[in-house]
């Protein structure tokens, strides 16, 4: 078995590129072998409580009978089959539920592959949305600093410019506008003066701007803050004076991470387009929708060419559309909201005590995220080492020490994964 492992590990290292490695230098990885629940078990038996939900979207845990049952059922049937000219239930069914369950007003649904893509879609509709009106030179987006939306190319030009890499694309990405990143947090006195940049930029540019593009309430991967409500309202009131579209990302924070179901419930807004990923399908397949008004809808239908340009392969894979039916299902039969509530309480009772540490910059928490933020960054392959031999599975970028936990977790596995937290940032800082 011991050989077969390290056969499998050498092959991988040598011919497979893992997200943001060197081929020729990569940190190693895992063998992961199954999961269940909120335990993945690696190949040579070991078993590790994951504390980042695969990156935001294993909201049920994994190998969920439910969902489990639901793809299986799906295969059974059609397992794929193309959108074009053709439609079927699940998709049907899935659209109806989104449309119930987010903000008011969005109810026109486009099926994509991925967040990414999800992201060039809704700046796609915004673009096209403002040709069809006849305002040709109305094609810039503006959005905010510390922003991440993902890793495509138009995706990539309204993420963080330092963070996205801008200068390393340079003369490929196009050129557009960043407000400061808000700086009022989520517990924080608002202060109008936080919406000074944004205004301004808007003030001055509207005429060229398309749309706004920004995560709701909780930046993720651009660095994991948590800005004030008030903040979003001001955005839409201000989208609204100038007539530019408001696209919402909540790709990670959809689907109740926040503690709300939709990050905008905060700030009681809605915007005009909105992109979910991640969570969607529970963590089970690759999936993403993008929700937007009735008014996008009709401006992009009556234009030129009269139907909005995009068409993916695998666009609403039945497989995918079940299995996200299924998950948003279980979550809002369930009492998804107190679940949440128990886990941010536990987070902030298990993560708190990090700020005593010596070198921990600030340590905040939201919803089912939490976040310990050091003055450095953390050595990866070090860190990620320790936490593995500490039986958890968490995976820091930067400075940033973050979890967010399937929801299933219980009490005893949340208080081992912060224990962990806290004792290896203090071994890390004092290295
Ligand atoms: C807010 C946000 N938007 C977009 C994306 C991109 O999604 P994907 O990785 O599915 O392409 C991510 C991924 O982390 C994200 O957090």
């Amino acid at each position: 078995m011991a050989r077969k492992i390290d056969e499998l590990l050498q092959f991988d290292r040598k011919h497979i590129w893992h997200p943001y490695t060197s081929i020729d230098s990569p940190l190693g990885v895992y063998l992961v072998d199954s999961a269940q629940g909120v335990r993945l078990r690696l190949q040579d038996g070991r078993e590790l409580i994951d504390g980042m939900a695969s990156w935001w979207s294993v909201i049920h845990g994994y190998n969920n009978s439910h969902l489990t049952l639901a793809l299986q059922q799906q295969a059974e049937r059609l397992a794929h089959v193309m959108f074009g000219g053709l439609t079927h239930e699940p998709a049907i069914r899935l659209a109806k539920l989104l449309i119930d369950i987010t903000p008011e007003g969005l109810n026109r649904v486009f099926f994509c592959d991925s967040g990414s893509v999800a992201v060039e879609v809704a700046m796609k509709m915004a673009i096209q949305c403002s040709y069809a009106q006849g305002h040709t030179g109305k094609n810039k987006f503006l959005t905010i600093r510390s922003g991440y939306h993902g890793d495509t190319f138009h995706a990539m030009s309204v993420c963080d410019p330092v963070t996205g890499m801008h200068q390393l694309y340079q003369g490929i990405l196009p050129q557009y506008l960043f407000a400061d990143k808000p700086n009022c947090l989520f517990t924080d006195e608002w202060d109008e003066t936080d919406i000074e940049s944004l205004k301004h930029l808007l003030e001055a540019n509207h005429q060229s701007i398309c749309a706004v593009i920004l995560e709701p309430i909780v930046q993720g991967a651009g660095g994991m803050h948590f800005y004030h409500p008030r903040y979003l309202r001001r955005v839409r009131e201000l989208c609204d004076r100038y007539q530019v579209l408001l696209i919402a990302d909540e790709i990670a924070t959809g689907f109740g991470r926040s503690g709300r179901l939709f990050a905008c419930e905060h700030a009681r807004i809605t915007p005009d387009i909105l992109c979910l990923g991640k969570a969607l399908t529970g963590g089970y397949m690759t999936l993403a929708a993008v929700l937007a008004t009735a008014e996008v809808g009709h401006v992009i239908s009556r234009g030129q060419p009269g139907v909005f340009m995009h068409g993916p392969t695998f666009m609403a894979n039945p497989l995918a559309c079940s299995v996200a039916l299924r998950s948003v299902e279980l979550l809002i039969e369930t009492d998804w909201r107190s679940n949440v509530l128990r886990i941010e309480e536990q987070l902030t009772k298990g993560l708190i005590p990090c700020r005593e540490i010596s070198g921990v910059k600030d340590v905040r928490i939201l919803g089912a995220i939490g976040v310990v933020e050091l003055e450095r960054p953390v050595n990866m392959a070090r860190i990620q080492q320790r936490f593995v031999d500490n039986g958890v599975w968490v995976r820091p970028f930067g400075p940033l020490v973050y979890i967010m936990p399937p929801y299933v977790i219980n009490d005893d596995d949340l208080q081992t994964l912060t224990g962990a937290v806290c004792r290896v940032v203090e071994a890390e800082l004092s290295q």
